[in-house]
């Protein structure tokens, strides 16, 4: 998969510029604050439908524009695709090869990409709801069915939590078992693909571990809860569990079990990685996870996806630097840094000087 032409309108600081990517190693560079994180950005939107760092589209409209067009030229296995959103303040559209798509599910895998930042490289040492998004986000590009099912999961559980904060506590508990039957058949979806999500990537991961730390140290990733069985197997399970706390979300006024709830499991040496490995450490070992995140885009589509570092590498040290180089040697890559010659140590690269949402140079 390979991004060819990103043209910008009205989008954050860029008032109107087209980028040309090369197939090889593309990059952004120029001084903070000038537009390189939101070209990344407009990327990440045409392949996800959302915004890296917002929930509101409005404000990726530049400000005094009414609305930010974005629109990217790509190829995949399949041919050529263009991709277009119009974003206006309380709507978009989008396009895939002219055609407007309805609902967000038929953007995703398209155009497919793995983000890191250095937002990224703190996926160990964060919280659950870190992890829980890398997993949402990854599985989401390659599965729609899974997508499809988190945003029905989310909005049931939406629905549930409000209804566990009335006081009626006799038309909560009539009202209960008919939300859990829905939100527990999503639910399995969710952690079924999950498991197989988590069994793919734990053996890229510890082998890229195992390159970045010149084998010194073992990486190993599991869920941190285990369910077993089929679909219809882990719905039951769950809505048992979700009854057995009917008391305590009551009380708490939340649903306290469930996929929302879990996270992954990591360690460094046979270490609980969060409470023992140091910064570098943790770095290191959410490094190896992007960069299986990487491999497993390339297994479940066939084509690896467009990889986008935006300022990652200030964040990590020299041999680490090196190494990463190495391990993306053979994808499209754009890569956003302050400091061109700092990052690259003569590799082939299109440079692409940015100033004030410009091309400069
Ligand atoms: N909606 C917007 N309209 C105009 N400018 C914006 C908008 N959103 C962000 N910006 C500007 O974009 C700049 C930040 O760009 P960014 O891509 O994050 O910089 P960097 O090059 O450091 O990655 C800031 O100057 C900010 O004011
Ligand atoms: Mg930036």
């Amino acid at each position: 998969m390979k991004i060819k032409k990103l043209f910008l309108q009205n989008f954050r600081n860029y008032e109107q510029e087209s980028f040309d990517f090369s197939d090889g190693f593309n990059v952004l560079f120029g001084k903070n604050g000038q537009g390189k994180t939101n070209c990344a950005e407009a990327v990440f939107y045409l392949c996800t439908g959302a915004s890296l760092r917002i929930r509101h589209d409005k404000q990726l409209i530049r400000i005094g524009a009414d609305s930010a067009r974005i629109v990217a030229e790509a190829e995949n296995r399949y041919g050529r695709v263009t991709i277009e959103a119009d974003i206006y303040e309380n709507k978009r559209e989008i396009r895939v090869n002219g055609s407007k798509i309805r609902k967000n599910a038929d953007l995703m895998g398209h155009i497919n990409s793995v983000f890191f930042s250095p937002g990224e490289l703190r996926l160990i040492q964060d919280g659950p709801d870190e992890r829980r998004r890398f997993m949402n986000l990854s599985i989401s590009q390659t599965s729609p069915a899974y997508y499809t099912a988190l945003l029905r999961y989310n909005k049931i559980l939406d629905q549930r939590n409000t209804l566990l904060k009335n006081r009626d506590v006799e038309l909560v508990l009539d009202t209960l078992p008919v939300w859990d039957e829905q939100l527990c058949q999503y639910a399995a979806v969710i952690v079924k693909k999950r498991l197989e999500f988590v069994e793919k990537l734990a053996p890229f991961a510890k082998e890229y571990h195992a390159f970045l730390t010149d084998g010194k140290e073992e990486l190993v990733i599991k869920p941190d809860r285990i369910y077993e069985g089929d679909e219809g197997t882990i719905a039951q399970k769950l809505k048992v569990r979700l009854e057995n706390n009917y008391e305590k979300d009551l009380r708490l006024g939340f649903t306290t079990v469930g996929p929302h709830r879990d996270d992954l499991n990591v360690t460094i040496g046979g270490m609980e990685a969060k409470s023992y490995a140091s910064q570098g450490q943790m770095r290191t070992a959410a490094l190896a996870l992007k960069l299986s995140e990487v491999q497993i885009f390339k297994a479940l589509s066939g084509e690896y996806p467009i990889l986008v570092l935006d300022d990652v590498m200030s964040e990590l040290d020299l041999p680490r630097r090196k190494k990463l180089l190495k391990c993306i040697a053979d994808l499209q890559t754009i890569l956003t840094c302050t400091h061109a010659e700092r990052v690259l140590y003569g590799s082939e690269c299109k440079k692409i000087r940015i100033e004030n949402g410009k091309i400069k140079g």
